[in-house]
């Protein structure tokens, strides 16, 4: 056996790829190779923590591209794969659903297969231990009323472009288990917020809208209920799975935290009171705008099986992260600049030329 293990990780420059990436490399004993196509959501100064390290490398591909993926196979001869790459945001995804079927879905088929092609060369015992771990969401079982959670038992129903995107992958990987023997294990997990979050989900926009005195845009009545989860969490929730969830198994991931989108807006408004000061109280920009089609009304997860099986537990609770949150952003401006203006994407172009994304 290898002293050190090398893992695959799709989508590493995004939100959460980025956190496990950063949390993850701090154990001398994994060697991590981030494949990512740099797509508006993924940001390299989200690594640049670990940008130094001898264990870590970057590698900016398009997961749809069979030849890259098979030629990166062969090259690192990874130990394991954890796939969170994807298009990730059902606003854009009822905009453009395109893109969410060509990432999420073939994407995922041209991954399964250029690991599959590689796990099936591998020694037995490389091949026993291998494993190929899909992150994916609570969005594909669709819609709550006012009681019960999801579990790994619900049926799925997504309802949303992105969602359904999300449930043909998840599918997929099902089949190439059953089908093909490929030891896979599948994560569905709840919202997650935090710091390095892309400005057009909840939180960080609202966040960065009340630092600059910008409208709060909330979507409808405000009453649509989500289940909140800290990333640092996710991504150690990720890990146990990924060594110790048992193979062709599916874990639910929630932070046992649901609020109202409302709740969270008037929390986030109430710490930048306290945090950032300005002339009025933050609450005064709350702005009620037209619903999302299709919007889901409730969310909420049942993680009992981790908790049991695996032993999981969130470390972080709602309020001490969401406090984290806000004072990362406010710590962090030039991330923040760097995401939100040209800079960044010059700055994409001129280090990795065409092969950067459109
Ligand atoms: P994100 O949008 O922040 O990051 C996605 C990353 O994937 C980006 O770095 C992007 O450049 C990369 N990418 C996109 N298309 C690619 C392609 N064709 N080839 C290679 N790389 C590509 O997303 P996130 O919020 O970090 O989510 C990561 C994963 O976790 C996704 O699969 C998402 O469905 C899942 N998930 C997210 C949440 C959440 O609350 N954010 C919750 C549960 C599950
Ligand atoms: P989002 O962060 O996009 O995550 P998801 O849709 O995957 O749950 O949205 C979280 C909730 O916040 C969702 O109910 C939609 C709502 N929302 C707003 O009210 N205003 C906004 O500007 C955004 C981006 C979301």
């Amino acid at each position: 056996m290898k002293d050190t293990r090398t893992l695959l990780v799709t989508g590493g420059a995004g939100f959460i790829g980025s956190a496990v990436i950063r949390q993850w490399l701090a154990d001398p004993a994994l060697r991590i190779v981030c494949v990512d196509k740099l797509t508006y959501a993924g940001n390299v100064e989200s690594l640049k923590p670990v940008s130094d390290s001898a264990r870590f490398s970057l590698e900016v591909l398009d997961i749809c591209d069979a030849a890259a993926m098979r030629a990166l196979f062969e090259k690192e001869q990874p130990d394991a794969v954890v796939h969170l790459a994807a298009e990730s945001h059902v606003d854009r995804s009822i905009t453009g659903p395109g893109e969410f079927i060509q990432t999420n879905v073939v994407g995922t088929y041209v991954l399964l297969e250029a690991t599959r092609a590689y796990w099936q060369q591998l020694p037995a015992d490389r091949q026993q231990a291998f494993r190929f771990h899909h992150v994916s969401t609570d969005e594909v079982y669709g819609t709550l009323g006012d009681e019960g959670a999801f579990s790994e038992t619900t049926t799925y129903a997504p309802n949303s472009p992105y969602s359904a995107s999300k449930a043909g992958s998840d599918h997929l990987v099902r089949a190439w288990h059953h089908t093909y023997g490929l030891p896979v294990v599948t994560t569905n997990c709840s919202n997650n917020y935090g710091p390095y979050h892309f400005p057009e989900k909840l939180i960080p926009l609202m966040i960065l809208n009340a630092i600059a005195g910008k409208p709060l845009p909330v979507y409808g009545d405000g009453l649509n209920v989500r289940d909140w989860l800290f990333v640092e969490d996710h991504a150690r929730a990720i890990r146990a799975v990924l060594e110790r969830g048992r193979v062709g198994e599916t874990y639910c991931v929630g932070g046992r935290a649901e609020k109202t989108n409302l709740e969270v807006v008037h929390t986030l408004c109430d710490l930048l009171d306290e945090l950032h000061p300005s002339s009025g109280l933050h609450r005064r920009l709350i702005t009620y705008v037209k619903d999302r089609p299709g919007h889901d009304r409730r969310y909420a997860i049942d993680c009992a099986k981790l908790e049991a099986e695996l032993g999981w537990r969130q470390q972080e609770s709602f309020e001490t992260g969401l406090r984290k949150t806000v004072q990362w952003y406010l710590d962090n401006g030039d991330w923040v600049r760097g995401v939100t203006s040209g800079d960044y994407r010059r700055w994409i172009e001129s280090n990795y030329g065409s092969r950067s994304a459109s």
